[in-house]
């Protein structure tokens, strides 16, 4: 695979001097999709703002496809699409002259066959003639999509495609991310919602205060995402733990009151049905069982708060 995105050292001060990228380096291999996820305010559209020309970077470079968005912009956009985060369209355009429109921008030539696909990829056919005020939120956001699309980019970037959209348009938002990338199109999306950088992303970056914390192979991420605890609660609380319940995986909670175990959700055997055994065999009585498992919000969390110190 090939490098079709390279950004070193990106900055962005805002006017008034506030830090929005504090040296982002990120290198995107093409034909993968990457989930760029982080509280808000943390950079992410800044940083795709930033790739697609709509910000300024103060310091650093960014590549795309071997051209340097500095000094061979036009060249470098052309490869890109973007969906933005806020939903910008014209009221009063009908729905296929929107998208028809934005292939224009690019100075490529009119292709209807196409527009016609990438409309029906994204159930928008029927509406064609529909002017965009007569659309539903989740049609926009489509719209919005096959703007994007209409001039064949190499490289989309989503940002938060999914943010207010139902179930089943976000499902639809799956599938066709999964046909743009049989399609060897790369992709680089935001999103708060875990489930979704799970079921589509082959890297996911954690991104916090300007600053790239993490970026890692899904699948080691969520192995590590994985872990659930179970809180076994005992109807009295113990001094110390018991020689027989010892291992790295229990811990007595904080007032002895319970033993927390720590596992896997993806291993094929929890070891949940040993440690109740166990626990029975040491005499305790159990008042509650409890499972929990972190979610996004405490991995930033944690990930914020190791930032911070
Ligand atoms: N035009 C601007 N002028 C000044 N500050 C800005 C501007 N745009 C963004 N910022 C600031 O930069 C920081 C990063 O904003 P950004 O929109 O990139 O965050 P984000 O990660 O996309 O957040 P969200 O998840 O809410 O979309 C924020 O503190 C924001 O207030
Ligand atoms: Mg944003």
């Amino acid at each position: 695979m090939s490098t079709i995105l390279e950004i070193r050292d990106l900055k962005k001060s805002y006017d008034g001097g506030f830090e929005a990228l504090k040296g982002v380096n990120l290198s995107i291999e093409e034909g993968e999709i990457i989930a760029l996820l982080g509280p808000n305010g943390a950079g992410k559209t800044t940083l795709i703002s930033a790739i697609c020309g709509i910000v300024m970077p103060t310091s650093g470079s960014v590549s795309v496809g071997g051209h340097d968005i500095g000094t061979d912009f036009r060249a470098a956009r052309t490869l890109i699409g973007l969906v933005p985060q806020e939903v910008a369209l014209e009221p009063f355009e009908k729905v296929i002259n929107t998208v028809r429109f934005s292939r224009g921008l690019f100075g490529k030539r009119g292709d209807d066959a196409l527009i016609e696909t990438i409309l029906k990829r994204l159930s928008l056919w029927d509406k064609r003639n529909n002017q965009i005020k007569e659309l539903s939120g989740g049609m926009k956001r489509r719209v919005l999509i096959a703007k994007a699309l209409a001039h064949e980019p190499r490289v989309l970037f989503l940002d938060e495609p999914t943010a207010g959209v139902d179930v089943e348009l976000r499902k639809d938002m799956w599938d066709i991310v999964a046909d743009l990338k049989a399609d060897g199109v790369t992709i680089i999306l935001t999103t708060h919602y875990i489930e979704e950088a799970e079921a589509i992303a082959d890297r996911i970056g954690v991104i916090a205060k300007g600053e790239i914390l993490l970026v890692e192979d899904k699948d080691a991420l969520m192995l590590r995402m994985g872990k659930k605890e179970l809180e076994v609660q005992l109807s009295a609380p113990l001094d110390a733990l018991p020689a027989s319940l010892q291992s790295d995986t229990v811990r007595l909670g904080p007032d002895g009151s319970s033993l927390i175990y720590t596992y896997d959700t993806r291993a094929e055997r929890t070891g949940i049905t040993k440690l109740l055994s166990d626990v029975a065999a040491e005499g305790l009585v159990l008042r509650d069982v409890v499972t929990r498992q972190s979610s996004l919000e405490d991995i930033f969390v944690t990930l914020v708060k190791e930032d911070a110190a």
